[in-house]
């Protein structure tokens, strides 16, 4: 089966692709997934300044999902600015995770990545604030001002990043901000912050940074994710491409995302556990459960959840 699909006029030849940070970090990895069945590279969120990250232990796999606390180790803006004019070559897609540390930081990076024309930009804004105060995700006056300013530098198509909400009026609140600044699609959703993950035979916690605190992934956040890509295609009225991030390890888990209204999806704590392979996996399974439901195509599903 074709799983293509097209985001913001881009088409993917896949719906599947590493969510950022995912095996994304060095040239290595991003033409290694230029070389996989991802059907998109997704860069890691890139800083102005290289950075090597937090201390190790910084992520830890369990059968439930993952705890991280990477500290967004990367090359810096300069680094991926050579390196994505050369992913060209693999012809898919790719996407550019822009980060940084202040509205300044952001601005500087997404005018320099522009330039270098990849297909989209993917603003990050689970990214710290001021010092004391919520990621920027989380404070919708700090989310608006920067993405206004990130949007005047922008003309490929630009997409957001979000953290995960757990209510209603948040999820109004930052949907107002993005009719306002006029984005051209979502990821939905990013880490479920602070989590702990404890090892009771140690007594200890599983990663080094912050005490042990750290984001959360895989199949134990899908709820959270599902419910977000739900919120949004709904206050959207399905009219905002939505790439659907948190969970996905099969491809029913995918099958969800689709139903509740993503247009693609990423895969972050599965891709680091079970590496390029299972982009081919999931992509089979996918187009199973499509076939034997009687979707021709992933778009086909889309946002076709039933409510009781
Ligand atoms: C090791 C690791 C590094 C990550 N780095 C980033 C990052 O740089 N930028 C970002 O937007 N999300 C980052 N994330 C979050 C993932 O992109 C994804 O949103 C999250 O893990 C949920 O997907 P999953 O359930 O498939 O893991 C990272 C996740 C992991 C596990």
């Amino acid at each position: 089966m074709n799983l293509s699909i097209t985001i913001a006029g881009v088409r993917f030849p896949s719906c599947f692709m590493n969510a950022a940070g995912a095996r994304c970090v060095t040239r290595e990895e991003l033409e290694a997934l230029g070389r996989s069945q991802s059907g998109a590279i997704v860069t890691k969120s890139m800083t102005l300044e290289p950075r090597q990250g937090n201390p190790e232990p910084r992520y830890y796999g369990f059968p439930s999902g993952s705890i991280n606390s990477m500290g967004l180790p990367n090359l810096g803006y300069r680094a991926y600015a050579q390196i994505i004019p050369d992913l060209k070559r693999f012809q898919k897609p790719v996407i550019a995770s822009v980060a940084g540390f202040g509205e300044e930081d952001f601005v500087t990076i997404a005018a320099t990545i522009n330039e270098c024309r990849p297909d989209l930009i993917e603003v990050n804004l689970s990214c710290p604030n001021i010092p004391g105060e919520p990621q920027i995700g989380y404070d919708a006056e700090a989310s608006e001002r920067l993405l206004k300013r990130v949007r005047k530098v922008v003309s490929v198509p630009m997409g957001v990043k979000l953290p995960p909400y757990f209510d209603p009026a948040h999820q109004e609140a930052m949907a107002r901000v993005l009719e306002r600044v006029g984005v051209d699609f979502l990821s939905l959703i990013n880490s479920v912050g602070n989590g702990l993950v404890v090892d009771p035979e140690r007594e200890a916690v599983v990663i080094k940074p912050k005490g042990g605190f750290g984001g959360l992934g895989g199949t134990l956040i899908k709820p959270v994710a599902l419910a977000n890509v739900r919120a949004f295609w709904k206050l959207f009225a399905g009219r905002l491409p939505i790439i659907g991030t948190g969970g996905v390890i099969s491809g029913v888990d995918a099958f969800e995302h689709l139903l509740c209204g993503a247009s693609a999806v990423q895969v972050g704590t599965v891709l680091v556990e079970e590496d390029l392979g299972v982009f081919e996996r999931l992509e089979r399974e996918l187009a199973s459960v499509l076939a034997r439901k009687g979707y021709d195509s992933p778009a086909a599903c889309r946002g076709k959840l039933k409510e009781l």
